[in-house]
């Protein structure tokens, strides 16, 4: 997106359904969502509100007084973007659109914004272009079963026709068939790069946690690396990396992760988790959580469930980084500190002040899971699948073809060491 393009005056809206149990306090959730709008360029969240819903109007999302007293502040406030926290369906948009004369973005259009104003490396871009086409072509389904059951009824007017509907789809189809064999491509490449970093001998720490927490001016400062930290969140989409040298002389490589955030809708999960794939890899987890943000707990659960899922939680070890701690005061700040003293996988920092950093750095080399060492393997040419095993783990740093087979120099963890011995 070009950044010097006019400001958009936009308004958010955070729906909050009653019959939704699972629905989050509406006063962080509506903060967060203006968060996550002002992240975009371009953009100038005017105010944002709250509107209780006590049920869905099918066809508009809200009722029709709540639809006029909007209009009328959009109107005063000369707003051209409404931004809704939540699901709206196609129709529901072309008709509040109508209603308001603005231009509406659901959640999943606006973290699509977000992610593709952000992606850097092309396997980012693909994952998001996908995602973003996924999600137009469900729309476009939805549209037209909704056509369906209404035709003879109240007639869509300017909505498209079916014919053109299922052209759209086979385009799109096509599209995604086209980024789906690039993709395939990228992976490949990368799956080459990950093998070329085994040559180098350092472990990976990968900064992990929720969007804003202070991961990218940690990894900043750690490594006096120009990552983009501002106040905006999903300042880093992509991961990236830097060697650091401890105060030990050990040196290991620290890795920037994109922010995690609840609710990620369900399109963009893929997107999302293609960001997190050097997570795998890392020898140490460090979650960096914004202990001075009144949804500190819940925002580590998420990261917590998110981790679990990728199948990370119990491979890595992991040391949870309490960051914001300058922000803190009196006994609350106390109780924090002794606690992260007593505790052996917990620090207390400030990756603005530095406080807290030498104990942070200086714990990190007994912390880091299995070093790693230099084997040397014969494998005949009938074990394929041990070979691409050991591709796959990214740790062949030279391979050499003779009579019998292959000669392999590998650089392993005992870990993986012995599960090549049950292979
Ligand atoms: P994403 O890219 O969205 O995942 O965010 P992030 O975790 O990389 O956060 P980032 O480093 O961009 O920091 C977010 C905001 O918090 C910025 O305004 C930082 O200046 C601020 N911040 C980060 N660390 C600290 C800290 O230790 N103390 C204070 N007071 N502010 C901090």
């Amino acid at each position: 997106m070009e950044h010097d393009q006019p400001i958009t005056r936009a308004w958010v809206l955070h729906p909050d359904l009653k019959s939704d149990t699972t629905r989050r306090d509406a006063e962080p959730a509506l903060e967060e969502a203006e968060a996550l709008a002002a992240a975009l360029p371009n953009l100038e969240v005017v105010d944002g509100s709250i509107v209780r819903l006590p049920k869905i109007h099918p066809g508009m999302l809200f009722g029709k007084g709540k639809i006029e007293e909007l209009k009328a502040i959009f109107k005063a406030a000369e707003i051209e973007l409404v931004l809704i926290d939540g699901p709206v369906t196609p129709v529901q948009q072309r008709n509040l659109e109508k209603a308001w004369g603005v231009k509406l973005l659901d959640r999943t259009g606006l973290i699509l914004e977000i992610f593709s104003d952000r992606a850097r490396t092309s396997e980012g871009v693909l994952q998001v272009e996908m995602a973003a086409l996924s999600y137009q072509r469900t729309r476009l389904v939805r549209a037209w079963t909704h056509l369906e059951r209404q035709r003879g009824g109240l007639g869509f007017v300017g909505g498209p026709g079916e014919t053109q509907i299922e052209a759209d789809r086979r385009a799109i189809d096509e599209q995604l068939g086209r980024l789906r064999r690039q993709l395939a491509k990228v992976v490949k490449t990368r799956e080459l790069h990950r093998a070329s970093r085994a040559k180098v001998p350092f472990p990976i720490v990968a900064l992990v946690g929720y969007t804003n927490a202070g991961k990218s001016t940690l990894f900043n400062r750690l490594t006096g690396a120009e990552v983009l930290a501002k106040d905006m969140l999903f300042a880093t989409l992509d991961p990236t990396m830097r060697k650091i040298v401890l105060p030990t002389g050990d040196e290991v490589i620290m890795s920037d992760t994109v922010g995690f955030i609840s609710d990620l809708p369900t399109e963009l999960v893929a997107a999302f988790r293609a960001t997190l794939e050097e997570v795998l890899d890392a020898d140490l987890i460090m979650h960096v959580r914004d202990i001075s943000h009144p949804q500190t707990e819940e925002q580590a659960q998420d990261v917590n469930a998110i981790l679990h899922n990728l199948g990370v939680a119990d491979e890595a070890p992991m040391i949870e980084v309490w960051n914001k701690i300058d922000l803190m005061e009196g006994d609350e700040r106390e109780a924090m500190l002794t606690q992260a003293a007593r505790t052996d996988d917990l620090f207390a920092i400030s990756a603005v002040t530095g406080e807290g950093l030498d104990a942070l750095l200086a714990a990190i080399p007994d912390k880091l899971k299995d070093p790693r060492s230099e084997a040397w393997l014969h494998l005949s040419f009938s074990e394929g699948r041990k070979r691409a095993w050991l591709f796959e783990q990214g740790i062949v740093t030279d391979e050499q073809q003779d009579d019998d087979g292959y000669a392999m120099t590998v650089f392993w963890t005992a870990l993986q060491r012995e599960r090549f011995a049950r292979l």
